[in-house]
């Protein structure tokens, strides 16, 4: 590990590695310091405290935009049960895809607009729908499997509260059909292969474009979205080898 690193760094694949590696030696001191008075010197600058979303790495979509905070990337975080992520949907119909956070109950709240909001728990729960309006917060339970649609034709923004510094995202089109191609095939029942290889190399990259009925409203056609979220292919669950599918 300290190898690759240091291999990574004589490389000088440089400024991102250095800090990535600050942000975890920072967040290992916090777990073992002694008491929190020593957690204030391990946080020395008071700016440690302040995260900013103008200069933090987003993950990007054809439509839009959401960005994290997390232990990883705030050290300040750790250990306080607690984070952000902000999301940006659209221009036009943009759609925070089907996903679940594996450590965190969501509260969000939406800074303007309108968005349609998808929650589905565990099997046997039912299925929960609302529209949610400016200045109204949702919460989205731990596990639940949930999406928000900007059902507009101009941007919205939503904050999101997570109650965890390390939520995690689990995109449930990208981690389903990253399994094994035939036991997803299987597990839709009378499904090809190949026909899941076909769906799985076109799964768009969050935030992507919502509902036909959004587009079609708000004049937009559905182009050629990216596609860099997918799993990625080792040994066991590689495409079929006479499989068309691209690789990612
Ligand atoms: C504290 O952080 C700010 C903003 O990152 C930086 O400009 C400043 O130089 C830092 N101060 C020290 C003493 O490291
Ligand atoms: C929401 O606010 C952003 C910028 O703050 C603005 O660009 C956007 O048009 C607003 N959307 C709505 C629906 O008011």
């Amino acid at each position: 590990m300290r190898a690759t690193l240091a291999v990574l760094l004589g490389l000088g694949v440089g400024a991102f590695a250095q800090g990535a590696a600050t942000a975890a030696s920072k967040v290992a001191a916090i777990k073992t310091a002694a008491s929190q008075d020593a957690v204030f010197d391990i946080l020395s600058n008071d700016s440690d405290f302040v995260f900013d979303f103008n200069t933090a790495k987003p993950v990007t979509g054809a439509a839009g935009q959401v960005i994290g905070s997390n232990a990883a990337n705030f050290p300040a975080l750790t250990n306080q049960g607690v984070s952000i992520t902000i999301g940006r949907l659209g221009e036009a119909c943009g759609m925070n895809t089907p996903h679940t956070h594996p450590r965190a109950t969501e509260m969000l709240y939406l800074v303007n607009g309108s968005i349609q909001t998808g929650m589905l728990q565990e099997n046997g729960a039912r299925f929960v729908y609302n529209e949610v309006h400016a200045n109204q917060a949702q919460v989205f339970t731990k596990g639940s499997i949930h999406y928000q649609q900007n059902m507009g034709c101009d941007p919205i923004l939503f904050v999101a509260a997570l109650s965890n510094e390390d939520p995690g995202v689990s995109s449930i089109a990208q981690r389903f059909f990253g399994l094994p191609p035939a036991f997803v095939a299987a597990s839709l029942g009378d499904v090809g292969v190949e026909e899941v290889v076909g769906l799985e190399a076109a799964i768009p990259d969050n935030i992507a474009l919502g509902t036909d009925e959004c587009l079609k409203k708000c004049g937009i056609t559905r182009g050629q979205q990216p596609t860099t979220q997918r799993q990625p292919r080792v040994a066991g669950n590689a495409l079929p080898s006479n499989s068309s599918g691209s690789s990612n």
